[in-house]
């Protein structure tokens, strides 16, 4: 049996300067009982004048006792590639936390070619283990991650086993981890979104696990507002064009698998898909599952899903634990180098739908930083979605802040998938085809099927006043709208001849 360490006591082995991979994809599946302990040591040696921080690499974004409790204690010295978390948001606004923001599926690869340097420790929440000599095989919780590739760089490695998991949750998990790029390695042989080509166990060196974490705490899941009329029209307009796109012979009878990014606004589309009699039963193929999918699973809705990460409050994974005969049939979670990969993505024809914060004239989106400077939480894995997607579509209400901002602007004030990878944008007003459209054709379009009617006009004069061009902009007054709410608060007071 492997050595038993106390999470303060596990927390004493880390130095600063030290580089932490960590298990989990979202606030699931994250080691927790360790950095609960983190954070205060951070506190008490920062309070002793020594310095302390470190970096944090996992799959995906992280939990509150993670990338929350860390950044308000200012113990995060690097963090990569995701984080939808207030405080880690707020002090990284500050300036204090280096953070890239990085494609989710491009992270076990970027590990593993040094990218980020040397992983001093790896702490992976298992449900459960066989202590063997020379190996340890480590079952993981409610997320694959980047864990196969950081428990075999990771100098040591520390496991927290949390008994808050069914250690059947095995029988959930494909841990495959493709070749270097250079050693002619083959493709990745998932056919079918349920389709499983690994083991259901990471495999770590026994020489290299300094302890093991006895723990039993809930996952720190979120859970996101009920729909409300807003999201749930936009779910609706989803639903119609996609059921268009089967009538007129675009996308096949038998459908195509689906992908939803994280947040209030996915989480409506999708409950509308799963409602909608205008949607065939359909696969999940996607970097998360939430809430709805357990639903439409145990319904018959969904058929199979794939993911990196069960998204879930804990009441949807105690139905996943309480019906694990049926969902190891159906769910299988992924590393997510496998579950976003762009080669993947594209074979299969995924469709794939993510939120932005804003989305321009021409179909630029931003989902990432507000106003050009304020991180909100980052790509995650929309691009490597939208990037490689059979169809490929951004939602969004046409207006935030009750109607001071409007998601319609003239210009993003920061790009994260670019016009040539949109398909379609969708508002609660309506949704723009941006198909087999050029430029001027996409902006009249986006200005009459998505923006807001308080805001068509202001959109309307800007393109009079931007000089003729294949894509028309005004230098000077293309971020109008975002001045004037910084200025002003209120985007609908723009007035241009401010800018000629
Ligand atoms: N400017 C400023 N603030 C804006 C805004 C804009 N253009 N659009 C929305 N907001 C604000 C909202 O008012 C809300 O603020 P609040 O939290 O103070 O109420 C907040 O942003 C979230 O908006 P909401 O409409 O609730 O969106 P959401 O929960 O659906 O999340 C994203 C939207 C874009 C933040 C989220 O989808 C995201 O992080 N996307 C990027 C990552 C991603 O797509 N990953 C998918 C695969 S992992």
């Amino acid at each position: 049996m492997y050595r038993r360490l106390s999470a303060a006591e596990a927390a004493e082995l880390i130095h600063h300067g030290d580089t932490m991979a960590l298990s989990g994809f979202t606030p699931n599946a994250n080691p927790k009982a360790i950095f609960r302990e983190l954070s205060k040591r951070a506190i008490r040696l920062h309070e002793q004048g020594e310095e302390f921080q470190v970096g944090i690499l996992t799959g995906a974004s992280s939990c509150q006792s993670v990338e929350g409790d860390m950044a308000v204690a200012k113990a995060i010295k690097f963090r990569a590639p995701f984080s939808t978390n207030k405080d880690f948001r707020t002090h990284t606004n500050l300036g204090e936390v280096d953070y890239e923001d990085m494609h989710l599926g491009h992270m076990a690869e970027r590990l593993r070619h040094g990218f980020y340097g040397e992983i001093d420790w790896a702490i992976i929440e298992v449900s459960d283990m066989v202590e063997g000599d020379k190996e340890c095989r480590a079952y993981l919780t409610s997320a694959g991650g980047i864990v196969t590739t950081i428990a075999r760089l990771a100098k040591r490695v520390i496991l927290e086993h949390n008994q808050f998991h069914n250690p059947n949750s095995k029988y959930l998990h494909d841990t495959y981890e493709p070749a270097d790029c250079w050693q002619n390695r083959g493709p990745i042989m998932v056919l079918k979104p349920y389709d499983r080509i690994g083991e259901n166990y990471v495999s770590i060196p026994a020489e290299k696990i300094v302890g093991v974490i006895e723990s039993n705490i809930p996952e720190e899941a979120r859970s996101f507002p009920d729909v409300n009329a807003e999201t749930l029209q936009i779910g609706l307009n989803v639903a119609e064009l996609l059921s268009r796109d089967i009538q007129q012979g675009r996308i096949p009878e038998c459908f195509l698998p689906i992908q939803s990014g994280v947040g209030s606004t996915g989480n409506a589309v999708l409950k509308a898909l799963g409602t909608s009699p205008l949607i065939p039963r359909f696969n999940v193929y996607s970097e998360v599952i939430q809430d709805a999918v357990v639903d439409y699973m145990l319904e018959g809705k969904v058929i199979d899903a794939s993911c990196a990460a069960m998204t879930v409050t804990n009441e949807a994974l105690r139905k996943v634990y309480d019906n694990m005969d049926y969902f190891s049939k159906h769910l299988t979670l992924r590393q997510s180098e496998v579950a976003n990969s762009p080669e993947v993505i594209r074979r299969l024809g995924v469709i794939a739908m993510n939120t932005a914060l804003e989305c321009d004239l021409y179909g630029n989106e931003n989902s990432s930083h507000i106003c050009g400077s304020a991180l909100m939480n980052g790509i995650g894995g929309s691009c490597d979605y939208i990037r490689n997607g059979y169809i490929s579509i951004f939602t969004t209400p046409s207006t935030a802040k009750g109607g001071k901002i409007s998601a319609i602007v003239p210009m993003c004030s920061h790009i994260d998938s670019t016009e040539h990878d949109v398909d379609f944008i969708v508002t609660e007003q309506g949704y723009a085809d941006l198909r087999g459209k050029g430029p001027l054709r996409r902006a009249e379009e986006i200005i009459n099927k998505c923006a807001h009617p308080d805001y068509r006009p202001l959109l309307r004069e800007y393109l009079k006043l931007a000089p003729m061009g294949h894509e028309p902009q005004h230098m000077r007054a293309a971020l109008a709208f975002h001045d004037t709410f910084l200025r002003k608060g209120d985007m609908r007071l723009t007035d241009f001849s401010e800018y000629l």
